[in-house]
């Protein structure tokens, strides 16, 4: 348990109930032998600025950041990173002697989630379904990583804003009919579900996909990020067809790492963050 002298991680969440990233840094940091003790604030909106002010003091290495504050954070922080203004979001604040650095794991995260996938993307088409915050992380690593991209969303109009904050980094094709939706499933080489349809919550039937099985592609990859349930109808019926899948646990945890690693100094041990995470989600099934 933490002491006095015990450095303090935060995540600033409302609500912050259910997320795997207490048990998956303080198995890191357990394993690294570090005295830090990673703790879920539940923040409502109105107390944001109180608990970013918190940050500063010394034993605090720093936060995670997530719904529903990774945009409103941002006036609060003294910089912010490059990836961070682009994507538009935090999701890691690192305290440097009172200084709040504002950075953005998820696209690293996910852009080495894909790597150790194999995925290479660079000059490959790829459908992206989703225009939300997760979308703009994947997005600015798929440019970034060279992809031709494709984006399609329930609400379009979110979807063409969205594409229009990348232009600098590269083409996007906002699609706006089930046809051309179709036919850029049929052509991708790697299709990326960024929505939370899939996602078990509430009591919602997640037996749901986010595309028709008759329109995924010959061969390729299929990630999801989500990961309540472990395998989506998105994946399974995937994985029917023999594509490559992935989940949103290694984004999780890649992201995670990367954040541990903006705290530390360290890069901590990702095999005992997969396994702290998947023990919860093993607990839950
Ligand atoms: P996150 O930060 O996790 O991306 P978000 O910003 O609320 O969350 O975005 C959720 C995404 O899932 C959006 O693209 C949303 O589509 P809209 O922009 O039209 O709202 C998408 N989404 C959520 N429920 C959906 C549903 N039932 N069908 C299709 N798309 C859905």
């Amino acid at each position: 348990m933490p002491t006095e002298t015990t450095r303090r991680v935060y995540l600033l969440a409302h609500p912050a109930g259910h997320s795997l990233s207490p048990v998956m840094h303080n198995a890191a940091f357990r394993d690294a032998g570090i005295d830090a003790y990673y703790e879920a604030w539940d923040i409502p909106p109105e107390q944001l600025a109180h608990a970013v002010t918190r940050l500063r003091e010394p034993r605090v290495l720093g936060a995670n950041v997530t719904i529903p504050h990774k945009q409103t954070v941002m006036p609060h922080v003294d910089e912010l990173t490059e990836a961070a203004r682009h994507i538009g979001a935090i999701n890691t604040i690192v305290n440097r002697g009172g200084n709040l650095l504002g950075h953005n794991t998820d696209a690293a995260g996910y852009w080495r989630a894909l790597e150790q996938a194999g995925v290479n993307v660079r000059g490959q088409n790829v459908l992206v379904l989703g225009a939300g915050g997760a979308a703009r992380a994947v997005v600015y690593a798929l440019l970034q990583a060279g992809a031709t991209l494709s984006l399609s969303n329930r609400t379009p109009q979110k979807a063409r804003d969205l594409a229009a904050a990348f232009t600098a980094l590269g083409e996007t094709t906002v699609l706006t009919s089930q046809a051309a939706l179709h036919d850029a499933a049929k052509q991708a080489a790697l299709i990326v579900n960024t929505t939370s349809v899939g996602m078990a919550h509430g009591g919602v039937d997640p037996d749901v996909s986010p595309l028709p099985v008759d329109v995924l592609p010959d061969a390729g990859f299929v990630s999801d990020i989500v990961y309540r349930p472990a395998q989506t109808r998105l994946l399974r019926e995937a994985a029917q067809k023999s594509l490559g899948t992935q989940n949103g646990l290694p984004m999780l945890v890649y992201q995670g790492a990367e954040s541990f690693r903006l705290w530390t100094l360290e890069p901590p041990d990702t095999g005992v963050m997969f396994r702290a995470a998947n023990a919860v989600l093993e607990a839950e099934s």
